[in-house]
């Protein structure tokens, strides 16, 4: 376990010389907590890396504060970047777009495509433009896990995750549970018409008011890690759409009853309750030692999609 620290402005001054200084500051976003580092600090990317046990060739999202901070990371984008931008920043949507000659491989995992987004949540907010106040010019934040594990919905969940790999120097900012829950979207901006490479809460509805999108999904020939097939997955074995027995884990919405002997571990009442209580839920069934559980996946597009496309994998 490492020392969580809860969120004031001498704190965010701290983290901030901290990320400076080159080291760790695991923050709160809106939609998972990310594993903080100088995105120009070659070092301390590579420590994040070893710390996650993420492969070298993985890249990982540069986190700004304002449209303007992109020109830093990337270069002669399309107009439908700029109004998607405008559109849904700060939020919960990453885009790719052809870097610059600052966006080095450390970042990009070597592909000509960096990606950026601005999230909305305070305490990130304020970390990035203070950190890029003083100096620096964007944050390296994957979600702040162990690769191929799931995504840390609180800081108790990064402490318990990574804590045993971080130092004194390295910081752990508390900012509550995230609000969405799930990650980011991420958008890939390299051709003529935007292609959803990970869904999320800005959804394809939401995404087709700014722009027509590309819906070719052979994702080959760019590298995005949650879209491996096995990802954000507990130890539990996950199961989908069957009823739970005695002793199983079950995540369903709240009308659905829990099944004799069956242990509930979420039960909202909204897909947005769902996408914010899923990954806790899984992490405690892992802390009840559950075997096995069960996911009643919610039906619809946006939001539910993106939670069918986590669970599915954790599944697989
Ligand atoms: O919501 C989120 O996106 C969270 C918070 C912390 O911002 N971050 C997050 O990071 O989920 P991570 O590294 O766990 O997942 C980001 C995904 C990875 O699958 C990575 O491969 C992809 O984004 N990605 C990042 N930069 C990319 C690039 N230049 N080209 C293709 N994919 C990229
Ligand atoms: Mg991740």
């Amino acid at each position: 376990m490492h020392p969580v620290s809860k969120c004031s402005l001498e704190l965010i001054e701290k983290a901030t010389s901290s990320l400076l200084s080159g080291a760790i500051v695991a923050f709160p976003t809106e939609t998972v907590y990310g594993l903080g580092v100088d995105a120009d600090n070659q070092v301390a990317v590579a420590r994040m890396y070893e710390i996650k046990g993420r492969p070298a060739d993985h890249p990982v999202i540069v986190h700004i504060s304002k449209i303007n901070e992109v020109d830093y990371w990337a270069k002669d984008f399309s107009k439908y970047a700029i109004a998607l931008m405008r559109k849904f920043w700060p939020g919960a949507m990453t885009l790719i777009l052809p870097r610059s000659d600052k966006a080095k491989n450390f970042i990009t995992g070597g592909q000509e495509f960096v990606g950026l987004r601005i999230p909305s949540n305070t305490i990130a907010l304020n970390l990035i433009s203070n950190f890029i106040e003083r100096g620096g010019h964007g944050i390296a934040a994957p979600s702040a896990n162990r690769f191929g594990s799931i995504s840390p919905t609180s800081a108790s969940d990064v402490s318990s995750e990574l804590g045993e790999f971080l130092d004194e120097k390295d910081l752990i900012i508390d900012g509550g549970k995230s609000e969405i829950g799930v990650e980011s979207t991420i958008i890939d901006c390299s051709r003529a018409l935007p292609r959803i490479l990970r869904l999320g809460a800005v959804t394809e509805a939401m995404i087709r008011e700014v722009t027509p999108i590309d819906l070719d999904n052979d994702l080959n020939e760019i590298r995005v890690s949650g879209s491996l097939t096995r990802h954000y997955s507990p130890k539990a074995k996950v199961v989908l759409d069957r009823e739970a027995k005695p002793g199983e884990g079950i995540i369903a919405l709240a009308e659905i009853p829990t099944p004799a002997g069956a242990i509930r571990l979420a039960e909202p009442k909204t897909v947005t309750e769902y996408a914010r209580s899923l990954y806790s839920a899984l992490r405690e069934g892992d802390t009840k030692g559950l075997k096995t559980i069960v996911a009643i996946t919610p039906i619809g597009d946006g939001l539910a999609a993106a939670i069918r496309d986590r669970i599915s994998r954790a599944s697989a």
